[in-house]
């Protein structure tokens, strides 16, 4: 049977607004350090201060949401050394950013399998959710041991274990079931996606909630993305026309609902 109109889709525009939510895979800190012959951790620490300007420009810019990719569940894969070098500037990062974070009314949330991180990280990262959980801004997320599949898997499991137990009949599972137990549940799905570095690939970020959203892909290294590299993305995003499977015509005569 044909479905004349998913349900929950999103109203089609064109997207002269900003958008509420921006995704970023922040890429290139290792080679932006290779190319000043400096050991990787460099480039992960001046990365740093660019999550720090891009939280507030976003917040400038009254961004509801902004999700970093910080470390993915393949980058365990990487030497010992640098991960746990990884590990401990994320403790430090959080450690010095909360005051701030908090004094600009951000909310930070972690998603992730945070469980596999050392107790001393996961400590700061309950501390820093608690500190800002009140705030009314920019909502922070950053995604630690996050990996869109990981995320797929573990709300799955959580809906075979509602079903298990009686409380939800299989007929019952649609996409907004599913959605529940997903790691950004109750945020507006990303509606523009940046990925620094030259890549053009998605690396296991936010599968599902990428389905329609927007992508822009520079070469710019992370450490070296700034305001006006950020305008540039929502320049380009702001001439799209999002079609959520519409035709242009159908837009243009405002056959929107
Ligand atoms: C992204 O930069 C940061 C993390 C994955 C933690 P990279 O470390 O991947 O930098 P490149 O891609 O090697 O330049
Ligand atoms: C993606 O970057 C993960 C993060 C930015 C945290 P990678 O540098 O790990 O991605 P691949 O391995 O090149 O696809
Ligand atoms: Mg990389």
């Amino acid at each position: 049977m044909f479905a004349s109109k998913p349900e929950d889709t999103p109203t089609a525009a064109n997207s002269d607004a900003i958008p509420r939510h921006i995704a970023i895979i922040m890429d290139g800190n290792g080679r932006w350090a290779k190319k000043r012959f400096m050991p990787r951790i460099v480039g992960h620490k001046a990365g740093v201060e660019t999550v720090r300007a891009m939280v507030r420009h976003c917040a400038e810019k009254k961004i509801e949401v902004l999700t970093l990719f910080a470390f993915s569940s393949e980058n365990w894969r990487r030497p010992e050394k640098e991960v746990r070098l990884l590990l401990e500037l994320f403790v430090m990062a959080l450690k010095r950013e909360v005051k701030r974070l908090n004094d600009n009314n951000v909310i930070l949330k972690v998603v992730g399998d945070c469980a596999a991180f050392p107790e001393a990280l996961q400590q700061e990262i309950a501390n820093a959710e608690a500190i800002t959980s009140t705030n009314t801004g920019l909502k922070l997320v950053v995604a630690a041991n996050y990996g869109g599949r990981w995320d797929i898997v573990q709300a799955t499991r959580a809906l075979a274990i509602e079903v298990a137990s009686g409380k939800l009949d299989p007929a019952q599972i649609d996409e907004a079931a599913l959605e529940r137990h997903l790691s950004l549940y109750g945020m507006p799905e990303p509606d523009l996606f940046i990925r620094t570095g030259g890549e053009e690939r998605v690396s296991n970020f936010l599968l599902w909630q990428l389905a329609y959203c927007e992508m822009h892909f520079t070469e710019t290294l992370w450490p070296d993305f700034d305001g006006d590299a950020l305008d540039v993305a929502l320049s380009s995003f702001s001439k799209r026309q999002r079609r959520f499977g519409r035709t242009g015509d159908q837009l243009e005569l405002g056959e929107n609902a």
